[in-house]
């Protein structure tokens, strides 16, 4: 009886489960989807390209030094970069001494205890601390920036779809609600306009950021090289400056793809060699010693004849 109401149980459960999974497939093939306003209105970040595009790519020191500018000038002062160590500048072209000498002199101090009392302190930084965040603690960065986080940006580059470029374009989109007009020239319906302290950027996923445009005007930063800070340049520069943050290893991930496609080559030359090599001989064996062989075809028809056998 206990086995028959369990059953029972059991099968009202399969039967409900299986009512809403039929339900839920009848809609998902009848019923177009809706879309969402956000979606009517959102941008696909715009390709542009970089040095390290392909599997060939290699990273042009000068921008990434440019870039770093950028972020220094601009960005540190929100945005930290924890996983990456002053000491790794060397590896985008900059000396010893002047690695030494940025770090010195950074802006923001890194957290220490004072070695007689360990009370909490700060100190300047040296080449082997990371880049600090310019915040304390989150409650601080919330509460400085309308309570969005400005988030880490050592990862970003990978953390976001379409990485370099969305970056790129993100910096560049920030667009005048009153004004902007969609694809289909609509304009910007009242529910979907920044509030208070956010921005409109058709490129941001819900079109409303809390960062205020950080590259603003064509020579916000005066390039060490001499190349034209214009807008979309410094953009450029500080998107292909986080994609190294995000892969320093990326030049040596593409060497060695080379190298492996080079031996793969190589090695199904050699294989295709050795087949012939090894099998070569054995063919031959076979078709000696073989019926079809012309000379024991000739032999076998030599024999029949002889044994007056007609063919
Ligand atoms: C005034 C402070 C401030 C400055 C300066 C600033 N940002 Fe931001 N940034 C923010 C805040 C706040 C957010 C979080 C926005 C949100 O979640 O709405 C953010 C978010 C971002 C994001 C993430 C967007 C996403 O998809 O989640 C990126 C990328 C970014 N900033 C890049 C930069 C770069 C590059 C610079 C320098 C050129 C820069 N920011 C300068 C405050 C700042």
């Amino acid at each position: 009886m206990v086995r028959l109401i369990a059953f029972l149980v059991g099968l009202g459960f399969v039967v409900v489960a299986g009512w809403s999974l039929g339900n839920g497939v009848y809609a998902f093939a009848t019923q177009p989807r809706e879309e969402s306003v956000e979606h009517q209105f959102h941008l696909q970040p715009e390709h542009a390209s970089y040095s390290f595009d392909g599997p060939f790519g290699t990273y042009d020191r000068q921008q990434l030094q440019r870039g770093f500018q950028v972020y220094k000038e601009v960005c540190a002062a929100c945005h930290g970069l924890s996983y990456v160590a002053f000491r790794n500048l060397e590896e985008i072209g900059y000396g010893e001494a002047e690695v030494k000498a940025i770090a010195n002199q950074w802006q923001i101090e890194v957290p220490d205890i004072d070695p007689k009392t360990g009370e909490a302190s700060t100190r300047k930084a040296t080449p082997a601390d990371h880049f600090p965040s310019p915040y304390p603690n989150e409650v601080a960065a919330r509460a400085a920036n309308n309570n969005a986080l400005p988030p880490d940006l050592s990862l970003i580059t990978k953390a976001r779809h379409g990485g370099a470029s969305y970056v790129h374009s993100l910096l560049l989109g920030y667009r005048d609600p009153a004004t902007y007009r969609n694809k289909e020239g609509e304009p910007v319906p009242t529910e979907v306009r920044p509030g208070q302290g956010l921005h409109f950027n058709p490129y941001f996923a819900n079109l409303n950021i809390a960062m205020p445009p950080p590259i603003q005007s064509d020579g916000q930063v005066t390039y060490a090289d001499g190349t034209a800070a214009t807008r979309d340049q410094m953009a450029k520069d500080v998107s292909a400056f986080l994609t190294w943050t995000a892969e320093p290893r990326l030049e040596n991930r593409h060497r060695a793809g080379l190298a492996t496609l080079i031996f793969l080559l190589f090695a199904t030359v050699l294989s295709y060699l050795a087949y012939q090599n090894v099998w070569h001989s054995a063919k031959r064996k076979v078709r000696a010693s073989g019926p079809l062989d012309p000379v024991n075809l000739a032999k076998s028809h030599e024999a029949s004849r002889e044994a007056g056998i007609q063919q």
